[in-house]
């Protein structure tokens, strides 16, 4: 199967798509009225309760299902928590300016979609053709100004939509929105990027929370703001957007985890770093194969990216419309030690909706630095284990005097160094009577005492690593409201399509025609209904049928129920199935019991329609009137 090339259908339907987006407010720029603002967003009442709905399915899937700690913690962050983890030195997007124009670009984007136009273009010849792609392939890689600037010369950029102006200078711009807190003004925060740091910066009591056991889960869902530079495509880039992370704490040491059997055996399209280095198309391999194989680096990340695979085909994505992308090596965060996205086939192309990251234990180490509290797990052994322990003493005063500037980094390194670093230390001392550490000479009298001892222990510390599944919530439901929208060519009307779990309305009760007796009953059923927590509408306007449920199908209600004359002699009703638009008749007494298999998706429509008597349909069903 060609993955690159399935997206023609949503591309060709996206017209239509916006229109009905648009027409039945799933969302809208905000501030529309005043012209909106790129890269915000309302929902609507219909996205809002699809947006619920997604999160009631993540919640059960994950949270509940995982056992997680969900923690809803503040988006506003105090300013520290995001300088030691480097987010206010490194999370970057590169850019370039036109000077005379004053526009920007995001240098990555601008670089690919110039190199995609020269690989689409038959002028070029096959080896040029090649050349560029080699070219596209290695933006992911590129870690500097200077990596960018480089390939911007060679391709000689310019200015796409204005007088071909010359583009280069490409430059850093943190993405992260500032702002001050007090009345003075005098406190500096962050509008947080990800809701990844609040689960660390909360680690001691969350592991206090689990009595102190590893491995365990906490899990954030709210919003994440980023200034990005060029906001685009709905919901798919956006400056701000709800999130929804998982950091599952691990001992490093563990290296099976007793619930990867569990999705061991699912296959899944991925695109690994081999794949994307040599131009390849997707893999099918059974997560079991890719952790044998090396290419997932440990069964905790396979086993969510298999939770992560289900969760998508549970909200209704169409598996092939999905894939894994790992990342290249410099396209890693800086933390990073494996990295996998799942990508969502859209009519922009492939999307990255959710990324899943080995973060090692960088994050806790950055937190119990720059807070001196000690974000640690203990490994407790059932019988004692011997271990290495450095013991040392070094002349504060000494090091201090010689070294100045460098002295703290240097106790800093004497105090935290490795086995392996102090036997190094040890040796050089041995040897030549002093020894060189970060640079600086280190002499006897600086370091009078340097012993490695062998001991018992039934306890030991250890920093946990972290692996993270982050989920975009909207990009998801774009890719989604995209691939369950449809068309009945016939007639050119359009809705959608959601799986029951996903629906915003799961029922709507309608009147054949505008009749009181009709209306009271619908009336009373939409009711009872609500009462009993069934999310419905109704509608018994006098508009004919057809165009009811025209008008219902656009909201993607999976279920009509409407009442006839027939319903007011022998109390049954017409249910009616929006994909076909059959219709089957169900005395009233039976409809919940039907309705709620079909909605936990013990039944079908199909299934149901070889139990009850099928109606005729009504020729306005499907006609424009
Ligand atoms: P990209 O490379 O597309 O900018 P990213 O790699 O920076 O994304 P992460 O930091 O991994 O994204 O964020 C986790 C998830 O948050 C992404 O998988 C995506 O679903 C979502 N996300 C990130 N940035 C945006 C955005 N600007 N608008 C909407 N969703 C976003
Ligand atoms: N169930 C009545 C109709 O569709 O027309």
């Amino acid at each position: 199967m060609n993955w690159k090339t399935q997206n023609s259908e949503l591309i060709k339907q996206r017209p239509f798509f916006d229109d009905l987006i648009k027409r039945k407010f799933v969302f809208a720029p905000t501030a529309e009225i005043y012209g909106g603002v790129a890269g915000l967003f309302d929902y609507g009442p219909l996205g809002a309760t699809i947006k619920q709905n997604f999160i009631n399915i993540w919640r059960k899937h994950f949270v509940m299902e995982e056992d997680f700690l969900e923690v809803p913690t503040t988006t506003l962050t105090p300013q520290i928590v995001f300088k030691h983890p480097g987010h206010e030195d490194r999370f970057n997007d590169f850019m370039v300016k036109d000077n005379q124009t004053k526009e920007t670009f995001r240098a990555d984007h601008l670089l690919e979609s110039i190199l995609e136009q020269k690989i689409n273009n038959k002028q070029f010849s096959e080896q040029e053709r090649v050349v560029y792609e080699e070219m596209l392939r290695s933006i992911p890689n590129f870690q500097s100004s200077a990596d960018f600037e480089k390939l911007f010369e060679k391709l000689d950029v310019r200015n796409p939509t204005h007088d071909k102006n010359k583009l280069r200078g490409v430059y850093p711009f943190n993405l992260m929105f500032s702002t001050k807190i007090g009345p003075m003004g005098d406190q500096l925060a962050y509008f947080r990027p990800e809701t990844a740091q609040s689960i660390f910066v909360n680690f001691k009591r969350l592991l206090e929370f689990k009595n102190g056991k590893l491995p365990f889960g906490a899990s954030c869902i709210g919003n994440a703001y980023r200034n990005e530079i060029a906001p685009r495509n709905g919901l798919l880039r956006v400056r701000e957007f709800e999130m929804a992370e998982i950091e599952y704490f691990i001992d490093p040491e563990e290296t099976s985890f007793s619930k990867f059997n569990e999705v061991s055996s699912l296959i899944i399209p991925l695109l690994g770093r081999d794949e994307q280095t040599d131009g390849k198309d997707i893999v099918l391999m059974s997560l079991d194969d890719a952790v044998k194989k090396n290419r997932i680096q440990g069964e905790v990340l396979a086993y969510y990216i298999g939770r992560t695979w289900l969760f998508a085909l549970a909200i209704g994505l169409k598996s092939d419309h999905l894939r894994f992308r790992q990342h290249c090596k410099g396209e890693m965060a800086h933390y990073a030690r494996d990295c996998w996205d799942l990508e969502v086939l859209s009519s922009f192309g492939w999307i990255e909706c959710v990324g899943l990251a080995d973060r090692s234990a960088y994050d806790l180490n950055a937190h119990s630095k720059g807070s001196d509290e000690k974000l640690v797990a203990s490994r407790i052994f059932e019988t004692p284990q011997e271990r290495e322990q450095i013991i040392i003493e070094f002349n504060r005063a000494s090091i201090g005097k010689t070294f100045r500037t460098s002295s703290k980094a240097v106790m800093e390194f004497l105090d935290s160094m490795s086995i392996i670093e102090a036997k190094d230390l040890k040796d050089q001392m041995c040897k030549n009577g002093k020894a060189t550490v970060l640079g600086c000479e280190i002499t006897k009298e600086m370091v009078p005492k340097l012993e490695i001892e062998k001991v018992m222990i039934q306890e030991e510390k250890y920093t946990p690593y972290v692996i993270e599944p982050s989920f975009g919530i909207g990009r998801l439901i774009y890719c989604l409201l995209e691939q369950s929208f449809r068309m009945r060519e016939d007639v050119q009307r359009t809705y959608f399509y959601f799986t029951p779990a996903i629906a915003p309305y799961k029922i709507v009760f309608l009147s054949l025609i505008n009749k009181k007796e009709l209306v009271d009953q619908v009336i009373s059923l939409e009711n009872e209904y609500r009462k009993a927590g069934y999310p419905c509408k109704s509608d018994y306007g006098s508009s004919a049928i057809g165009k009811r449920y025209a008008r219902t199908d656009e909201l993607g209600i999976p279920f009509g129920v409407t009442v006839d004359f027939q319903t007011l002699e022998d109390k049954t009703v017409t249910l009616r199935d929006l994909i076909s638009t059959k219709q089957i008749r169900i005395p009233i007494n039976q409809l919940k019991t039907c309705i709620d298999d079909a909605i936990n998706e013990k039944t079908t429509f199909i299934e149901l329609s070889k139990i009850y008597k099928e109606v005729k349909i009504n020729p306005n069903d499907k006609s424009s009137s």
